[in-house]
């Protein structure tokens, strides 16, 4: 892929058929794995991701233990078949920095208060990569935080926004994100509109900054209906089968 690629065209038509407002295509799924105190998968267009939530449970290692309040530990990591080149597996930088950027995210919201010297783990697989993985990480996080009835004053939506061609663009795909001007990954709290997360990666102005918030906000208030369409949807479920098991009995 040339670096010369036209990424959006003089129609503002994106590589994939996208406005510059348009996310990609989003899909969450509520309580997907029955071993996990919680959990939840995502696809943001071609990201598929896999959050699982266990505790609050005891702190280890111990030395973390906070005597006030609880502790999210998160731990991403990307799929050594995630990627077009295998990645190498394992813990490296850039997942040291995705975990404790989407811990500190999720620590807002987690009651941590309720549960002194406990450690709530939180898991993010992610098995297909194409851009904004952190973002729907964290968005599959908090689901699977909600789905394992941890208490938070809201979930966390997060989804990216960013430059490329000149444009500036929601949700960026990998080649706008790999040969595009800025990448500013963001996560709300959509009853506050408190920012979570907000990381940039590359150059903007101080008007496409702004823009950039505008049209990820907007992407993660879209987020946000489809976390809490996606938990309704469990829940019902989960009633219809405790209705059929009182029929049977
Ligand atoms: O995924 P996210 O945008 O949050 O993070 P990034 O560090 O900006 O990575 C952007 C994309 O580059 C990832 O989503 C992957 O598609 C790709 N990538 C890769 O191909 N190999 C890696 N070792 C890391 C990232």
């Amino acid at each position: 892929m040339s670096k010369e690629m036209v990424l959006v065209d003089d129609k503002g038509k994106r590589i994939d058929g996208r406005t510059s407002e348009e996310s990609r295509e989003i899909k969450i799924e509520a309580g997907v794995l029955k071993n996990a105190d919680g959990s939840a998968y995502v696809e943001i267009g071609k990201n598929k991701v896999l959050a699982a939530v266990y505790g609050p449970r005891e702190c280890h290692p111990r030395h973390l233990q906070n005597p006030t309040k609880a502790i999210v530990q998160c731990k991403y990591n990307m799929q050594a078949y995630s990627v077009d080149d295998r990645k190498r597996p394992g813990t490296d930088r850039r997942s040291i920095e995705i975990s404790k950027i989407v811990s500190e995210a999720l620590e807002n919201v987690v009651l941590t208060g309720l549960y002194p010297r406990a450690s709530i783990d939180v898991y993010i697989e992610i098995l297909q990569a194409n851009a904004g993985t952190r973002c729907a990480g964290l968005t599959a996080a908090s689901v699977a935080l909600a789905d394992a009835g941890i208490p938070m004053k809201d979930i966390v939506a997060s989804m990216a926004a960013g430059k490329a061609d000149g444009h500036v663009l929601l949700d960026l795909n990998k080649e706008e994100d790999n040969f595009g001007e800025a990448d500013v990954p963001m996560a709300i709290v959509p009853s506050t509109g408190e920012i979570v997360l907000l990381q940039m990666d590359g150059n903007m102005t101080r008007e496409e900054f702004d823009r950039a918030i505008e049209l990820g906000v907007g992407g993660c208030k879209k987020i946000y209906e489809l976390q809490k369409d996606a938990l309704k949807r469990r829940y019902s479920a989960e009633e219809a089968e405790e209705e059929d098991d009182s029929d049977e009995q």
